[in-house]
């Protein structure tokens, strides 16, 4: 199945090793149980069976405890508990911790809702896609800046939960290129379901050549005509407040997610809709109508306004 079959946020079809420890321990652990349910259910249905009433019978012989069956129900369960224990243990230790030599380092900040990602190593920041290496570990710190979220790429690792006033830790390695989706995992508002992001993991050569891009960025020195009227509607009606354009003067909000290079991801609107011209018209016209309760504004923008911004974010490759 392709990274984006049918299912694209199963845990099923692990990626990478630490998808694969923790769907071992998964799958193990379920058909463990679904072992003791198969054993209790079927002595369960015989002895139903087997000591129903009959008629004319009178009270059976009455028995009052069993050794045999105490040291039994003791045991088997500690056994039982003990087999789940080694794998558990072993595996909460190798996924505990990131590996110490060539890492990649991320910084993961959650916001209602959308993600920000900076890479403190490369001094790149982006938003809602993460870019990353395939075959190199990615240790992440998880932040947030309002309420409770949880990072989630079922393909890649299982969750862990983004807490204010704390920084969470955890690591994934993608085993090939592809997009892995992700979602916050944790209700944190209206457009919860809402919040999500892609992982997009590269050649090593190809995530070079992205992180190049993104410290050269485009800025608006060279820009004309509608792209040029656009970056005059992007001063005036505030967007530069609230987000950030590495290479110009002007955008350094911090509010919502650093636009550097939007024209190239997949996605808008934290993975919402796809980046295209017609979505990017009807986010900008009402953002409210696309993702319930998001910071951004409506800004009751004209026809006009909404072409020559789309024209100036189309330039920020
Ligand atoms: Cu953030 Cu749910």
């Amino acid at each position: 199945m392709g990274l984006n079959g049918p299912l694209p946020q199963t845990m099923f079809d692990p990626k990478g090793p630490v998808a694969k420890m923790q769907g071992e321990l998964l799958t193990m652990t379920m058909w463990l149980a679904v072992g003791i349910f198969v054993v209790v259910g079927g002595i369960l249905l015989y002895i139903l069976f087997r000591f129903r009433e009959r008629p004319g019978q009178g009270l059976p012989k009455q028995v009052h405890g069993s050794h045999v069956l105490e040291v039994l129900w003791t045991i088997v369960p500690i056994l039982i508990l003990t087999i789940v224990a080694v794998p558990t243990v072993r595996t909460a230790f190798a996924t505990a911790e990131p590996p110490t030599r060539d890492v990649l380092n991320v910084r993961v900040v959650a916001n209602q809702w959308w993600w920000a990602f900076e890479y403190p190593g490369e001094g790149v920041v982006t938003a809602n896609e993460l870019h990353i290496p395939v075959d190199k570990p990615v240790s992440l710190t998880l932040e947030s800046n309002d309420v409770i979220h949880s990072f989630w790429v079922p393909k890649l690792a299982g969750k862990t939960d983004v807490i204010p006033g704390r920084v969470n830790k955890m690591w994934f390695q993608a085993a090939e290129p592809g997009e892995y989706y992700g979602q916050c995992a944790e209700l944190c508002g209206p457009s919860h379901a809402k919040m999500k992001f892609r992982v997009i993991a590269q050649s090593p050569a190809d995530y070079e050549n992205w992180v190049k891009t993104r410290k050269n960025p485009v800025g608006t020195a060279q820009l004309s005509g509608l792209a040029k009227q656009g970056w005059d509607t992007f001063n005036q009606k505030g967007c530069v407040a609230c987000h950030t354009i590495d290479g110009t003067a002007e955008a350094k909000g911090k509010v919502g997610p650093n636009l550097t290079g939007v024209a190239t991801r997949t996605m808008i609107a934290a993975g919402e809709l796809p980046n295209t011209d017609e979505n990017l018209r009807k986010w900008l016209a009402n953002p409210q109508a696309i993702k319930p309760a998001t910071k951004m504004p409506n800004l009751g923008l004209s026809e006009d306004e909404i072409k020559s911004l789309i024209a100036f974010l189309r330039t920020q490759k």
